[in-house]
């Protein structure tokens, strides 16, 4: 696939890189220089390039905008101090997205065209990749339904864009979540476990909701008992008790998020007792009760790993230890900032170096 069209490259003549605050970085709104296109018709895709960052034009039809058939993927590169560019287990975006296409009715993205194109794109833009603590380049793989018709079926033709933004982590400090028992932003059989465009749609009303009240997220639980806790706001959940790290099994109504792997990836190397299990709402709050929640923390790409300092439930708060006090998740963000950043040994081999 990839050697039947060449990757044709244009770069700009005008980089916005000097304009750029590296200092204070928002997240999500700087965008590097160039963007990566390529389009699928005929059951095949074709017409691979990197051009610079720019607006789209899409015929008001477009079917993406009418029924959401829309995946994207959030993967981050570091900068090393030998001036290297690391990409942070890139395979397993490229399988999870190709897992979201499938269930959107959508067209796999080849992982060697779709690693191809991110590397000569991160190969281009490579002076945007920042180098300071907390901070990476974050990535945005995206494809989404390009077919003008309004009827309803699966799109014939898509369009897959790779763009990035250098940024700091997501949530600057610690968050409040409220643990939610009306609204769901998944249920068996639905999309939970793709990174589809709609989940997210789907939850932005009940965080609104919280977000009034003075939290910044939700803890999510299954959408059929509400007893369960599945995920908080837009990242996994885990939690520490003791020796215990534990987190909801990931399932179909759960994102199998590469960020919460690697935690317990590194909890299990540290000795930790890990659990990947169904969690009970009221194992949760009967810990919290007796002060035996040490460490309850959401884990994603953009957030990496986002300290919760309150959990609410049924209009009580229950305040988590303050942060110092946190053995596991202290170490597991410096261990995996230093591996991600080349500063220690990538003794899980999870890097590839651009
Ligand atoms: C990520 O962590 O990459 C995400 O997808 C969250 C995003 C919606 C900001």
């Amino acid at each position: 696939m990839i050697a039947e069209e060449m990757i044709e490259i244009n770069p700009t003549n005008n980089s916005r890189l000097p304009e750029v605050d590296f200092e204070n970085l928002p997240f999500g709104k700087v965008f590097s220089d160039h963007m990566f296109t390529i389009d699928y018709k005929d059951g095949a895709w074709h017409k691979p390039q990197i051009i610079p960052f720019q607006n789209l034009s899409l015929n008001p039809a477009t079917s993406v905008i009418h029924y959401g058939q829309s995946i994207f993927e959030g993967m981050k590169a570091f900068k090393s101090e030998d001036g290297k560019v690391r990409l942070f287990r890139p395979d397993r975006n490229i399988a999870r997205f190709n897992i979201s296409a499938e269930r959107m009715c959508m067209p796999s993205v080849p992982p060697a065209l779709f690693q191809e194109g991110l590397e000569k794109l991160l190969d281009l833009d490579r002076n945007w990749v920042p180098d300071h603590k907390d901070a990476a380049l974050y990535i945005r793989p995206f494809m989404f339904a390009t077919d003008e018709y309004i009827g309803v079926k699966p799109s014939e033709t898509y369009k897959f864009m790779i763009f990035t933004c250098p940024v700091n982590k997501y949530y600057a400090g610690s968050v409040k979540v409220k643990i939610e028992e009306e609204f769901s932003r998944s249920m068996p059989g639905g999309t939970g476990f793709a990174k589809a465009a709609g989940n997210y749609a789907a939850s932005l009303y009940p965080a609104k909701l919280a977000q009034d009240q003075g939290y910044n997220q939700l803890l999510w639980t299954d959408a059929i008992e509400h007893k369960y806790i599945e995920e908080s706001g837009t990242m996994n959940i885990v939690f520490r008790s003791g020796n215990k790290v534990f987190s909801p099994a990931v399932s179909t109504t759960i994102l199998r998020g590469i960020t919460r792997d690697s935690i317990l990836h590194v909890a299990r190397d540290y000795g930790y007792q890990v659990e990947e299990r169904k969690i009970e709402v009221a194992e949760i709050v009967d810990l919290l009760e007796k002060g035996e929640l040490h460490e309850a923390f959401g884990a994603g790409t953009a957030a990496t790993i986002a300290p919760i300092s309150v959990i609410n439930f049924r209009g009580k708060d229950y305040h988590l230890p303050s942060t110092e006090q946190w053995d596991f998740a202290n170490k597991a963000a410096a261990d995996l900032n230093s591996m991600k950043t080349g500063r220690s040994e990538d003794r899980f081999s999870w890097n590839v170096v651009i």
